[in-house]
Parts: C-alpha cells; structure tokens; sequence
C-alpha cells in the first residue's frame, strides 16, 4: 500500500454514487480505496442506475450494493441508522446538482440523503456536472451552505466533458479523490480546534462614495487568510469572511466575499450561532459617507477650497460579537502607528475582548502589505511577543496559543 494513502487503512467508507456520466468511475474508485486499505459500501441513488450496475459495484467492494430505503431484506441485515453509524467518512462521487441540493436542503428523500444526515462521520463530495449547470448561483449557492456545513468538497476539475463541453465541472479523478480523502481522514478529530468552529474576519472594507470611487485603507488580508489557514489545519471548522481583493482560500474553508462594513457585519451575524472562536483581523473602516450618491459626482466648475464628505459610523462589529455572547471566544486585532501597546491595552478593555493582537504598521517592514509582521498578543493574563518573521508563522503561533489559553472556555 502506498504511504500516501495509510490514513484509510481499516476505515468504513460510505460510498455514495449518484446519477451522473461520471458515475462509470465509481468503480475504478473503489478499487483505489480498497487498495488504500479501505472497507467500501456502496449506496447508488435510483438515476446512478442508468450509469453504472450494482452488479459491478458490488463486485469491486465485496459488499451488497445498497439502493433503497424501503428494502425490508436489506434493512433487516442492516438498517440504515445502522449503516450510518457503520461509516467512518462518507464519499459521494459522483455527486450531482441534484444530490448536492437534497443535502444543502438536509432532506431524507432519498437512502443516500438519509444516510448523510443519520451519520455524525465527515462527508466529502466530488461534484460532477455540466459546466454551465456547476456556474449556476443556485450549485453555488448550495455548495457554499454545504461547506458552511462542514462539508469537505473535492474538485471539480476543469476540462474536456462528456457533453462536448469544456469548462469546469469534470469529477476530479478516483487517485486524486482517494488523495483528497486520506489527507482530510489524517485531519478529522486532530488537532488543538478539533470540533470547534473559528470565524476569521480579513482584509479592507470599502464604503461607496458614489458608483466609482470609496473609501478603504491599505489591508491585502495575508495575516486574516493565514490565521483561517492556520486554524484550519489545527482542526477546525473554518468561516472566512473576506472583504476585497483577498488572495483565495484552501477550498475546505467556507468562505464568503464582502465588500462594505455593513455586509461585514451581516454576514459575520449570520454565521455567529454557528461560531465557537471570533477572531476579527479585518481591517474595518470605521466611518462610511453618509450619502452615498447613486450617481457619479461631477467636479465642480468653479473652483472651491474645500469639499465636503460627511461621514457617518460603521457598526463596531466585534464589539457587536462580544455583546452577542454567543462565540465562547473573541479575540481582536489592532493596527497602531503610535503608543502601540498602551492603546491595544485600552481597545482589548473597552471592547471586553478576550485577547488583542497588536502590530505597529508605523514599522516599514511589518504590516500592511508585507509577508512579515510582528506582534503582541495581550490577554487577560499577560502579554506574549511574536518577534518579525512571516504572517503564516506568526498565525500558527497565535492559533496554538490561542487554543492552549482558552481550552477551559472552548471546551466548555
Ligand atoms: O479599528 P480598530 O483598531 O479599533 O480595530 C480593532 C479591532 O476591531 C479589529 O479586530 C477589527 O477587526 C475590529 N473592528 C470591527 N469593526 C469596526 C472596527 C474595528 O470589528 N467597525
């Protein structure tokens, strides 16, 4: 057995082939999995019948190839609560739009569906489906709930389709899928964020002056990206909200694109019933023009001295976090160019934060938009230094600290 693939030695995997051309791999499939070490049972939903047989299916995995929720013998050997429990990760492949909006909807419609809400165990999908049907918002839409789920989602790929198409919607293949597999089989239930949910806040805002021009500040959202990425690979379930321009993210990340405070701020809302550990990084704008014009502003034609912009507040969002009482833990970031301690001091306390992270973006090789930084992390019982050295090092310090300070309130 290849060392590449030694996390799925021994482990139940519940197969889930659903009614798509690409379902004819499912079969190579299992043969990849059972050569990692793999126990496979396979679930085909009623369409994958017009794909692929049970007969071949059964014969790959050495198991009797489940089809329907309402099979009494089968349910009588192995009822589908059983089965459920049976699994240690679930793997749809191919999984359809279809199928991919009966889980994002959480129906029971179907043994496949049921078997994915009955089951506690990680589920992976590999979408597979024209390339103009994956474009559709509505996919979109319902993968991005599915991450936000926890969901683990592989691929697809882009390239030549079975439909003459070319774009992006191939299934990714079996060697890779059974790849994608063991490194998330290596992650589940490891790591100091095991079983909690982290949500990262990054980059600028921008607040519309009128339809071409804003205000914003200098932020590229490295060290926000680093941290999700950081807390990601300490085990958690990650939600990434991004103002723009922010660099792309490790796609088993739930991510979501913003571009004002306010929708900031909503978004931040939404998920927050969800969210164990706040960690705001983003560098919000404090004020928005409180007219924002529908319509371009013209220069004036006389010449004037002055022009004015009234601006109006933004929400403090992570203030709004902490009165919410709803993440365990919140933990905020300041960018000072002067008296870099004393005011982080003073923000932690106004803001009852957990734990601040302060840097000093006077200092022209940390900050903004550098891949350095340093910083100190100031909580209720002292103060830790991060001295220069990458962001992707300094949120891999942050976040062990983070998990070993706050382990009592996390796991409460
Ligand atoms: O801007 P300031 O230095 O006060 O930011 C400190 C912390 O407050 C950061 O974590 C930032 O993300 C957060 N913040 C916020 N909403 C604002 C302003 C700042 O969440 N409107």
């Amino acid at each position: 057995m290849p060392n590449n693939t030694l996390n799925l030695s021994g482990k139940h995997i519940l197969l889930g082939v659903s009614g798509g051309i690409a379902a004819y791999k499912a079969p190579i499939l299992v043969r990849r999995l059972v050569e990692a070490g793999a126990i496979v049972q396979v679930v085909m939903t009623a369409n994958a019948h017009h794909f692929v047989t049970t007969t071949t299916l059964q014969a790959v995995s050495g198991h009797v190839v489940r089809d329907d929720l309402w099979d009494q013998a089968a349910e009588a050997a192995m009822g589908h609560i059983e089965l459920a429990r049976w699994a240690d990760h679930i793997l749809v492949a191919p999984a359809t739009a279809g199928t991919i909006a009966r889980l994002a909807n959480g129906e029971a419609s179907d043994l496949l569906s049921t078997l994915c809400l009955a089951s506690n165990a990680p589920v992976s999908l590999a979408p597979a489906m024209n390339q103009q049907m994956f474009a559709h918002p509505a996919v979109q839409r319902n993968l991005t709930t599915l991450k936000t789920d926890g969901y683990q989602i592989v691929g697809p790929d882009s390239g030549d389709q079975a439909c003459g198409d070319t774009g992006l919607g191939r299934m990714t293949e079996p060697e890779e899928i059974v790849q994608a597999l063991n490194a998330s089989s290596a992650k589940i239930g490891t790591g100091p964020l095991a079983g909690q949910t982290l949500m990262v806040t990054t980059g600028p805002t921008r607040e519309a002056i009128d339809p071409v021009r804003y205000i914003s500040n200098h932020s590229s959202g490295l060290q926000g990206l680093a941290v999700a990425e950081a807390g990601r690979q300490a085990g958690a379930r990650v939600i990434l909200i991004a103002g723009p321009g922010v660099d792309p993210c490790h796609g088993d990340i739930a991510r979501f694109n913003v571009t004002s405070a306010q929708e900031m701020y909503d978004r931040v809302h939404e998920h927050l019933p969800e969210t164990d550990l706040f960690i705001g990084v983003a560098a919000v704008a404090d004020y928005r023009p409180a007219n924002a014009q529908q319509q371009k502003i013209k220069r004036h034609t006389q010449a004037e001295d002055q022009v004015q912009l009234p601006l109006i507040e933004n929400p403090d969002i992570i203030a709004s976090v902490v009165q919410a009482q709803q993440a365990k833990v919140v933990v905020g970031f300041a960018a000072e160019t002067n008296d870099t301690l004393q005011n982080a001091r003073e923000k932690r306390a106004r803001k009852k934060l957990d734990a601040i992270v302060v840097n000093d973006v006077s200092d022209q090789r940390i900050g903004f938009n550098s891949l350095d930084n340093a910083v100190t992390l100031i909580h209720t019982g002292g103060e830790i230094d991060f001295g220069v050295q990458p962001k992707t090092a300094i949120a891999e310090q942050l976040i062990s600290q983070l998990a070993e300070l706050f382990a009592p309130k996390l796991q409460a």
